[in-house]
């Protein structure tokens, strides 16, 4: 939130100095463009009346015809507003002179020698005036020389760039208030509806970890947004929902034997026994042990796959003899239930850990004997995916498994008959974690695995790369 109050007034100030920042060099464009234009007007006007007054010098003495040389300047100057014109010979004397500002004040023989040798004009400020000044020097027939001076007063165009400059300024902050406001505003209202999400997630906690934001309440082009952020809720609940239920079955796999031990000692310590009859009950209390143990050792297990410290210790293995091994290992089981195994295909040696792999394929046939009706067959198919991929298919008869369930059977502590694995003297189902022990070893060795199921069978499809 204030992150978001930073950027809000960030950008309205970013804008109203880019604004103003633009204006400015707008601004200063113009009034240099006029500025040179008038300067340019003033120099054409200038030597246009000094070439007009050589002209006329060179044409008449005026000495000799005064009255018509300076009727004809009359006539040069009529127009020109606020031009002066000063005609001095070279004894420095004053010929014409028209009526206006005392430019010797302002202007110094050096100056005036300058221009003349420069060609170029120079400013003059006469009385509170300011004046744009052009002179050049002629040798009429008779040997004499005439110094034109002619200067035109500037005041208007000072005047008007004042007022630009001005009006401009003016324009400026005008430009600046409005973005300003307006950038603000704008943020304002794109905002409101983003504040207005920040509220509802904000309000979001443990306890109201089912609440999703609506999509209908937000602008569109934040309803993926919403959704998306709709979605991460939804697997965050997943994951304290089993987080929890993880918790509480622990609890419970861990009462049931206690309960057992617990009851079974009372039980003993009631009466006196014979030491056959103490030693075969703690025998019976050694299974419990075993299964506490069991169970402990498996929780570590997945412990230590959750912060990925399982480490396969790669050699390289057979896996049709190893699975050859471990059906001879299982058959004592197989044999109660006239089952029989069938192993078909092949594929290339592998690089895996040994121990983690049998536990693996272990775990999955122990189910398969477990879920497979008496004289039925458990085929397991070894296949080559590719070069580097192989593939192992455990397949059981049985009765088919929900599509809903199948997604969660790796998950811990996952059973299909939720009465049936909660029945305490129920020995035939586990504890619901062999399949999640699975899944861990199959990823430590960067494979996948997913079950399918039909009216026919149950499957378990493991791929596996043949180096890790
Ligand atoms: N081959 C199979 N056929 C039918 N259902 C199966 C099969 N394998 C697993 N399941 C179902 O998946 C559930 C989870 O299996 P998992 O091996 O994780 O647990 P478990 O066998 O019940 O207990 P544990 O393996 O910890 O002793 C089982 O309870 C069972 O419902
Ligand atoms: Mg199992």
């Amino acid at each position: 939130m204030k992150q978001n109050k930073l950027i809000s007034f960030r950008l309205p100030v970013i804008v109203c100095l880019l604004t103003c920042g633009l204006l400015y060099c707008f601004s200063y464009l113009i009034e240099n463009s006029f500025e040179k234009f008038s300067i340019q007007q003033n120099v054409t006007e200038l030597n246009s009346v000094i070439t007009s007054v050589e002209r006329e010098l060179s044409y008449y003495a005026p000495d000799e015809n005064r009255d018509e040389f300076f009727q004809n300047l009359l006539l040069i100057l009529t127009g020109h507003h606020r031009l002066f014109v000063y005609i001095i010979d070279d004894s420095g004397k004053i010929v014409y002179r028209t009526r206006g500002p005392n430019l010797s004040i302002a202007l110094t023989p050096t100056v005036l020698e300058q221009i003349i040798k420069n060609h170029r004009t120079a400013i003059a400020n006469v009385d509170k005036a300011s004046y744009r000044i052009a002179a050049s020097r002629l040798m009429v027939e008779n040997g004499k020389q005439f110094t034109t001076i002619a200067a035109v007063a500037r005041d208007l165009q000072l005047e008007f760039i004042g007022r630009l400059r001005h009006g401009l300024g003016i324009l400026i902050i005008i430009a600046c208030v409005l973005a300003l406001i307006g950038s603000v505003m704008t943020i304002y209202i794109t905002q409101k509806p983003i504040n207005r999400l920040i509220k509802k997630i904000e309000r979001i906690n443990l306890k109201s970890l089912n609440y999703r934001i609506p999509t209908t309440s937000v602008p569109t082009k934040y309803v993926s947004l919403v959704t998306a952020f709709n979605n991460v809720l939804n697997r965050m609940q997943d994951v304290f929902h089993r987080q929890h239920n993880f918790t509480a079955d622990i609890a419970h796999e861990m009462r049931t034997p206690i309960t057992n031990l617990t009851t079974q000692t009372q039980i003993v310590l009631n009466n006196a026994r014979s030491t056959e009859e103490y030693r075969e009950i703690l025998y019976s209390n050694l299974e419990e042990y075993e299964k506490m143990s069991q169970m402990i050792s498996d929780m570590l297990f997945l412990a230590q796959a959750d912060n990925r410290q399982l480490i396969p210790n790669l050699i390289c293995i057979d896996l049709h003899d190893m699975i050859m091994m471990m059906c001879d290992y299982f058959e004592p089981l197989t044999d109660e239930k006239h089952i029989t195994f069938c192993l078909e295909g092949n594929c290339s040696h592998i690089q895996g850990d040994k121990r983690m792999l049998g536990r693996a394929i272990s775990n999955i046939l122990s189910n398969a004997i477990r879920y497979t009706p008496e004289k039925e067959k458990i085929t397991i198919t070894l296949s080559q995916v590719t070069e580097k991929r192989v593939k192992i298919i455990i397949s059981n008869p049985g009765t088919k498994i929900d599509s809903k369930h199948l997604p969660h059977l790796f998950d811990r502590f996952y059973r299909i008959d939720e009465s049936r694995h909660r029945n305490e003297n129920d020995n035939s189902s586990g504890a619901g974690i062999g399949l999640a022990i699975v899944k861990s070893i199959i990823e430590a060795h960067k494979g996948s695995i997913y079950a399918e199921s039909d009216d026919l069978s149950t499957r378990f499809v493991i791929n596996l790369p043949t180096v890790n």
